[in-house]
């Protein structure tokens, strides 16, 4: 306990110093926001590994998107992660999509209607049928996004729907070969196991574009703790991931190839 006690006051004191450091680096124009990052890091105890950038610095200047369905419902990116994504969709221009976890298809919809052309988008669920019949187990509290009955409800009303493509499948029995390189911009958000997490990365990975692509995950450092941790492994250990970067105030992590 006494141990215990000592190790919060020494953080405290760590803390503090940043803060003086952050203040001092502040008025001198250098990064506070990054000083207050690292103290921040130092108060949780944990190193946040992979390198924050900003959307301004990845998409520069003004967008102009359309948002539908801008209520977020549990399962859902946040308002401005959907902004993030579909600024990246128009910034890029790209019109060639995969998603893994369409759930109700409210990002499935936004990614539709900001592609400027023909987008051709695949979108990858489990059947609520197969949640207990998956390669890897999956975590208890998953359920709730699994057990729906219709995946991809919010693009149901789409006139042109032959632009979305609905597949119904485990991500790790997902096999067609006829798609590698295919996609300018894959996005992944799907189970938040770790056995998962690595299959969709290397699925993501296999059926991306390797001249243009990008890849985009959710929920990095956030409490799915296996995906903060298992794409930390990635960019630590893993040379294809040197680049991976978490945009500013989202839990999106960017790979552009
Ligand atoms: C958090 S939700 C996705 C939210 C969605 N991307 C959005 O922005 O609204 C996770 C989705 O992944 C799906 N999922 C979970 N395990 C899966 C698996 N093994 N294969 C395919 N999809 C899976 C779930 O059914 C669920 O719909």
């Amino acid at each position: 306990m006494i141990k215990l006690i000592k190790l919060i006051k020494q953080k405290i004191k760590i803390f503090i110093k940043y803060l003086k450091l952050g203040t001092c680096l502040g008025t001198k124009g250098l990064n506070f926001d990054q000083v207050l990052d690292d103290a921040l890091v130092v108060m949780k105890g944990k190193k946040n590994k992979i390198p924050r950038v900003s959307l301004e610095e990845i998409v520069p200047g003004p967008i102009t998107a359309k948002i539908c369905e801008k209520e977020t419902e549990d399962g859902n990116v946040s308002l401005s992660e959907l902004l993030c994504i579909v600024s990246l969709i128009r910034h890029f221009k790209v019109n060639k999509i995969f998603e893994i976890g369409t759930f109700d298809g409210r990002t499935t919809l936004n990614m539709h209607q900001n592609s400027l052309k023909d987008p051709k988008i695949y979108t990858l669920d489990l059947p609520a049928t197969d949640a207990d019949k998956t390669v890897y187990e999956l975590h208890d509290w998953e359920k709730v996004y699994t057990d729906k009955t219709a995946p991809g409800r919010k693009f149901s009303h789409l006139k042109d729907k032959g632009s979305i493509i609905q597949i119904l499948s485990d991500s790790a029995k997902f096999e067609r070969q006829d798609l590698n390189d295919y996609f300018d911009f894959i996005f992944v958000d799907g189970s938040h196991t770790k056995k998962y997490v690595e299959n969709d990365t290397e699925l993501a990975l296999r059926l991306v574009n390797k001249e243009k692509g990008i890849i985009v995950w959710h929920d990095y450092d956030t409490e799915w703790n296996d995906v903060t941790n298992t794409m930390e492994d990635y960019y630590a250990n893993d040379e294809r991931f040197k680049d991976i970067k978490n945009i500013k105030e989202t839990s999106l992590l960017f790979l552009r190839k």
